[in-house]
């Protein structure tokens, strides 16, 4: 696995790459790698000649008082797992790399980033479709794969290359969960013991929402309501910042519940701001 520190050399090896002819996919991280990540380095590497990786922990999509300072960072943990599953290059800038001067050109995606994640935390999108817009720039991928852990992320980068012209295939990955079903996630670090099991609430609460559709009920506000319950019922459960059932690609919230819309849910256990999701009619 070739390590590579610099926009330039990173820029120089992907110009290479694509006159070579071979295809390349890519996998945006910020690292403290898990399961989650690792099954979009699997399905890159199922697709492509090379599969390109970049750990970055990227400030402008962290808005100020949250967690950009903790995040949890392991470089040499992240280096070991990425080679051990197939990564060739593993790009990993430093912020000086990244944004050198003062950065006054933004990349941005209108109403759909206004709902769910993107109307609880302001700017947050921004930062997000800023750095990825300026890594497919470097790295020129054919493919980029994206968690629908995430799931709002996923389709606001897939409408901004197709509003761009981007010339990259965005390709969605279901969530990896633990045995117990609690997704994935680098914040998972935060819990203790103690609020790793009130998190499971997220998983179980969506459990809840997909047996009381299948035995009938369509109010969003009933359902909405029961899952709110269900996860009250939980100790450290400090603040739910949303519970939302949205029509998928527009985010717009629904009055009744039809199979494809998403059922969206940010919750804070402890310190931690946990998202899990389900689109309904999919397997969970
Ligand atoms: P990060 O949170 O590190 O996630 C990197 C990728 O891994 C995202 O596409 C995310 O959806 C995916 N992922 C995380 N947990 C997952 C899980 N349990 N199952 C499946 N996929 C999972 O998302 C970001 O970084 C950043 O916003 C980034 C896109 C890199 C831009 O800075």
């Amino acid at each position: 696995m070739r390590v590579i520190k610099t926009v330039k050399e990173m820029e120089g090896v992907a110009k290479a790459l694509r006159r070579s002819g071979k295809s390349v996919g890519f996998v945006p991280t910020m690292g403290y790698l898990h399961e989650g990540h690792l099954s979009l380095v699997k399905a890159a590497r199922r697709e492509n000649d090379t599969v390109v990786m970049s750990i970055f922990v990227n400030p402008i999509q962290f808005a100020p008082g949250e967690d950009l300072k903790k995040y949890p960072r392991d470089e040499k943990r992240d280096m070991e797992l990425a080679e051990k599953e197939g990564v060739d290059i593993l790009f990993i800038p430093s912020v000086k790399e990244i944004y050198p001067r003062k950065n006054l050109t933004f990349v941005e995606v209108k109403e759909i980033t206004e709902y769910l994640c993107g109307g609880k935390r302001p700017g947050h999108f921004r930062g997000v479709t800023t750095v990825v817009a300026k890594l497919f720039n470097i790295v020129m991928p054919d493919r980029a794969y994206f968690g629908k852990k995430d799931f709002q992320q996923f389709k606001v980068i897939k409408k901004m290359v197709e509003d761009l012209n981007t010339d990259v295939e965005i390709v969605g990955c279901p969530i990896v969960r633990e045995r117990d079903g609690l997704a994935l996630s680098s914040r998972n670090i935060y819990l203790s013991e103690e609020e790793r099991r009130s998190a499971l609430s997220l998983y179980k609460s969506l459990i809840l929402a997909k047996r009381t559709i299948e035995s009938g009920e369509k109010s969003v506000e009933n359902i909405k309501n029961r899952i709110r319950d269900f996860i009250f019922s939980f100790p450290h459960v400090k603040k739910i910042d949303y519970i939302e059932i949205v029509d998928q690609n527009s985010f717009e919230v629904v009055e009744y519940v039809k199979e494809g819309d998403l059922i969206a849910l940010a919750v804070f256990i402890g310190n931690a701001r946990l998202i899990d999701n389900w689109v309904v009619g999919e397997e969970l």
